[in-house]
């Protein structure tokens, strides 16, 4: 999954923890084109996992330390997410994760950036609570 300047909400700390993220998705891609074994791709869908919910959780105290309005549909979202991700982690015990069940995720997590998370990012900018770094993309 390759990085893109639209994917940026234009604070550095979220952007580096979405690439970190995406990178996972790249390794988990990686594996499953490479047939690795079933405990193989399970460990690296543990690491996403564990990446996401640190993000996640990131995210939804930030929403929470600047009062934003939607934050409970935000982390309905998120547990979308690893809801979504359990279930292809328990696929992996059963059988082969395909690449469509990764694809549904990473294009997930790629309009999750483009829409959601910068919208709440525009919200704690416009309230003057954070210095950005730079400037998202238009
Ligand atoms: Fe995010
Ligand atoms: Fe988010």
């Amino acid at each position: 999954m390759q990085w893109k300047d639209e994917y940026s909400v234009g604070v550095a700390e979220i952007d580096e923890q979405h690439k970190g993220v995406m990178e996972l998705f790249t390794v988990i891609d990686t594996a499953i084109d490479n047939r690795e074994s079933w405990s193989d791709v399970f460990f690296k869908l543990e690491q996403l996992r564990e990446h996401a919910r640190f993000h996640f959780a990131l995210e939804e105290s930030l929403m929470r330390m600047h009062g934003y309005p939607k934050q409970a549909e935000h982390v309905d979202l998120h547990k979308h997410f690893l809801d979504k991700l359990d279930q292809l982690q328990m696929t992996t015990l059963s059988r082969q994760v395909t690449m469509n069940t990764i694809n549904y995720l990473s294009n997930w997590y790629a309009e999750h950036m483009k829409m959601q998370d910068r919208d709440f990012v525009r919200y704690i900018i416009d309230n003057g609570k954070v210095n950005i770094t730079h400037l998202p993309a238009a």
